[in-house]
């Protein structure tokens, strides 16, 4: 079993670039109150801290949300002008920025810029009595930002992580009856295991020689490192990764297929500005994760039974996995399984999260593997087929 390995704990580096933490994700969203409460009581994050009117805060609303290592922040404009109000209105709700921990803010984002990033925001530094967060953005794929936050005094990470304010303006959570539920019964998501980018047609390059340069990131030379393009999938994809476990960055663009490729569906509703596809979280017992995301009422997509007469020929029987949950279990859960030559994983997609057909969530459980999954990509549609023909429609 491998873990996300956070490097925050006594972290030091003569590399500007070197990434502690993945700070936070923060979304965008129409009505932050209401996505908190949502993500609370779908996928078990606690509802921490928050900041707005009743705090100073004048044009926006945030809520930090957090489970095992994973920190959400949504934020909802309090005007029109508010760029979060602008991104909704055109993108719909999703991912506004991957933020990094790391050393110093300024000298990462100088660094980065001249690397060739293009600045999204100057370094600023949020100060008060508890201590100093300094945050500077460069801009990534289309609607995206990766902020890097550096922190000092009470606003340390390792603080954050055990209940610490996260930043100036931010007061706690009390008396919120999801948290109380949430602790007597949680889903066990444990980090962003990686965030996947859609870009447009022959975007995918550009964006994986960017981390190269900017970020120092470098391709994920694995299993499946070459470009996913199925007749059926009708998708290209590359993964970059930052290095020491932290996150990976998959980028896909849209391929000519029998369907239309499911990236140019995305780009179709946020009128073609690339942004982040899915977000995946690690858990280690899936089992207990989807059963209980599933009493929860999450939507996941669904594979037909004859999934399962092929996967574990496959996983086992080709690949020799030997995979130890109850298979049973995983076919009543409709957990998906697949397998490299490391070891193998299980994981399962969720439906949209919002009416667009845009960001969804990934929950992953690795066994070993480091892949994605690229063996379900075939077994999906063969199983799909395989009904087809069931009835005649083939
Ligand atoms: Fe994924």
């Amino acid at each position: 079993m491998t873990t996300a390995l956070p490097l925050t704990a006594n972290f030091k580096s003569t590399d500007p670039l070197a990434l502690a933490d993945v700070d936070h994700v923060r979304l965008y969203v129409g009505n932050a109150k209401q996505a908190a409460f949502f993500y609370a009581h779908a996928f078990g994050f606690t509802v921490q801290q928050y900041r707005d009117l009743t705090t100073g805060s004048r044009d926006e609303a945030s809520y930090l949300l957090t489970q095992g290592n994973i920190r959400l922040l949504l934020t909802t404009g309090l005007n029109a002008h508010h760029p979060a109000c602008h991104d909704v209105a055109h993108y719909g709700d999703g991912v506004r920025d991957i933020a990094f921990t790391v050393q110093d803010a300024t000298k990462a984002w100088e660094q980065a810029v001249r690397n060739g990033a293009k600045p999204a925001h100057e370094p600023m530094e949020l100060k008060d009595e508890t201590g100093t967060v300094t945050l500077a953005a460069i801009k990534t794929f289309g609607r995206c930002v990766h902020t890097f936050v550096s922190r000092r005094g009470g606003y340390e990470l390792g603080k954050v992580k055990t209940g610490g304010t996260f930043m100036p303006q931010f007061a706690k959570v009390k008396n919120f009856g999801p948290n109380d539920y949430n602790r007597q019964n949680p889903c066990g998501l444990e980090c962003v295991d990686h965030c996947v980018g859609n870009v447009g047609l022959g975007g995918m390059n550009q964006w994986v020689q960017w981390y190269s340069d900017v970020l120092g990131f470098s391709l994920f030379k694995h299993f499946d490192d070459k470009d996913i393009s199925t007749e059926y999938s009708a998708l290209m994809s590359k993964v970059m990764d930052s290095g020491a476990g932290l996150i990976k960055i998959p980028i896909n663009e849209p391929a000519e297929g029998k369907r239309k490729s499911q990236v140019q569906e995305y780009l179709d509703f946020t009128e073609n500005v690339p942004g982040v596809q899915h977000l995946a979280f690690r858990c280690n017992d899936a089992l207990e994760t989807v059963a209980e995301l599933r009493r929860r009422g999450v939507d996941f997509l669904r594979l037909p039974d004859t999934y399962y007469e092929k996967v574990w020929q496959r996983v086992e029987g080709e690949m020799h996995a030997n995979v130890k949950e109850d298979h049973d279990r995983i076919k009543e859960l409709g957990i998906l399984v697949d397998a490299d030559d490391e070891g193998y994983l299980l994981q399962l997609f969720t439906m949209p999260l919002q009416d667009r057909p845009t960001l969804f969530i990934e929950i992953i459980c690795r066994r070993g593997s480091q892949s994605f999954g690229k063996g379900n990509f075939r077994a999906l549609f063969e199983s799909l087929e395989l009904e087809q023909a069931r009835r005649g429609n083939l």
